[in-house]
């Protein structure tokens, strides 16, 4: 699938997705350094660029006929670290919409921070986008879970032309780890650097507002801030935090280069001639790559087919209560629906004529016998009459949701 990525920084969501084997074809960002340290390391298709610049982004990217547009859109107005005023940084999320519906690729993937959910920004962007057609998923998710050694959660939108909101929710729930990967699981016994992290059996990191700033390397690291690893202040040390495993002053400080790898760069990630303080920030600013690793896992299945959105728990329930069906008769529904959500690859579909007609399509349909054409017709019909039930769609939505927060948790 070939990529553009927007506001593509030092390249972490690109490192991610090339990993998977997407080919990121162009990426663009207005900071110099960064787009220097993305040319040094992913390659020379970044270009320094003000993405606020639609007339001339717009029809490019079109020209380009991207199959996945992704972008991390920045999060400082909407970021409990800034003064929550949507500015125009917030704007940005709006620019990433119209930019995707000029482009019209078949996915999208953006990222910010979980309060951008519900601002005022992205519900116009959503409308957008929603207008354009696409069907979004989306997810508050705890990269922990994901394969980095720090707790960072971030909304991710997944989006896709033609689909219903949350069809991707299950599998993203599925891609979860079930423990949160700690920091002693990312220690090489190689590395000069890790051997004295090892040593010290705990670290501190720069705390927010009041939170804790020392950690067991058991646990994952906090979410990776600019001054993530300034040593603790005379403050801190004189009125330190009750949950401190061990005493501030006795904690490992983690090195520039131990908190780019929390942040998903490896060891030999070039930053050109970059400023210590801009390094720290583009570190700061990445989405990790493993978490863009396993999001782009879950896109790339769903786009070949190999995965199927799972079906909510309460259909079950709403046949055996509005329909009569025995147990029996509600385990056959849903796995001729599974058995529909296959022939179709997973796709799940806005509009329900279009589905049973792509369904009616498909060479492996048209092989069935009558009768089993018949089920799979009316179970599919069914499922879509349970989620355009008022009641029914409420307690399922809130359902798939439940699964995302947990996610997140
Ligand atoms: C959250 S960071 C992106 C991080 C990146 N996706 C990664 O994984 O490393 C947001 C980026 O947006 C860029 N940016 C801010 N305003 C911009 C604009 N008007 N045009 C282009 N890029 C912009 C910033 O320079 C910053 O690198």
């Amino acid at each position: 699938m070939r990529v553009v990525d927007l506001f593509c920084g030092a390249g972490g969501l690109s490192l991610g997705l090339r990993r998977v084997g997407f080919n990121v074809v162009q990426a663009y960002d207005c900071w110099d350094q960064a787009v220097a340290v993305y040319r040094k390391n992913v390659g020379p298709h970044a270009w320094q660029v003000d993405l606020r610049n639609i007339f001339k982004m717009g029809p490019m990217l079109a020209s380009m006929a991207p199959d996945l547009v992704v972008g991390g859109p920045p999060c400082q107005d909407f970021s409990p670290a800034g003064d929550r005023v949507e500015g125009e940084r917030a704007e940005m999320t709006k620019c990433f919409a119209m930019l995707v519906c000029i482009a019209k690729p078949s996915w999208i993937v953006m990222e910010n921070v979980p309060q951008a959910s519900s601002s005022k920004s992205w519900s116009e962007a959503r409308r957008m986008l929603f207008r354009a057609g696409y069907g979004l998923t989306e997810a508050k998710l705890n990269a922990a879970y994901y394969g980095v050694p720090q707790t960072r959660k971030r909304l991710f939108v997944v989006g896709r032309l033609g689909e219903q909101d949350g069809f991707l929710n299950s599998a993203l729930a599925s891609a979860r780890t079930s423990e949160p990967m700690t920091i002693r699981s990312m220690l090489r016994s190689d590395d000069p650097d890790d051997q004295s992290l090892e040593e010290a059996e705990a670290f501190f990191t720069r705390p927010f507002y009041t939170g804790r700033g020392v950690r067991s390397l058991d646990e994952p690291a906090p979410a990776v801030i600019r001054t993530t690893r300034e040593p603790p202040r005379p403050g801190y040390l004189a009125s330190p935090h009750p949950d401190d495993p061990v005493p501030a002053a006795k904690a490992a400080l983690l090195t520039q280069r131990q908190v780019a790898r929390i942040q998903g760069f490896p060891s030999n990630w070039d930053w050109a001639d970059a400023t210590s303080r801009d390094i720290d920030q583009m570190i700061a600013n990445a989405i990790p790559a493993p978490i863009a690793e396993a999001i782009g896992r879950v896109v790339l299945a769903r786009e070949l087919g190999a995965s199927i959105p799972e079906i909510h728990g309460r259909f079950g329930s709403w046949l055996l209560r509005s329909k009569g069906f025995s147990k029996a008769a509600v385990r056959n529904a849903k796995s001729r629906v599974n058995r529909a959500r296959r022939l179709l690859l997973g796709r799940t579909f806005s509009n329900g004529a279009v589905e049973l007609a792509v369904l009616e399509a498909t060479e492996a349909f048209a092989k069935l016998s009558t009768a089993t054409r018949s089920d799979l017709r009316k179970a599919l019909c069914l499922y879509r009459e349970w989620q355009n039930e008022p009641k029914g769609r409420r307690v399922g939505a809130a359902k798939a949701d439940a699964k995302c927060e947990a996610a997140a948790a």
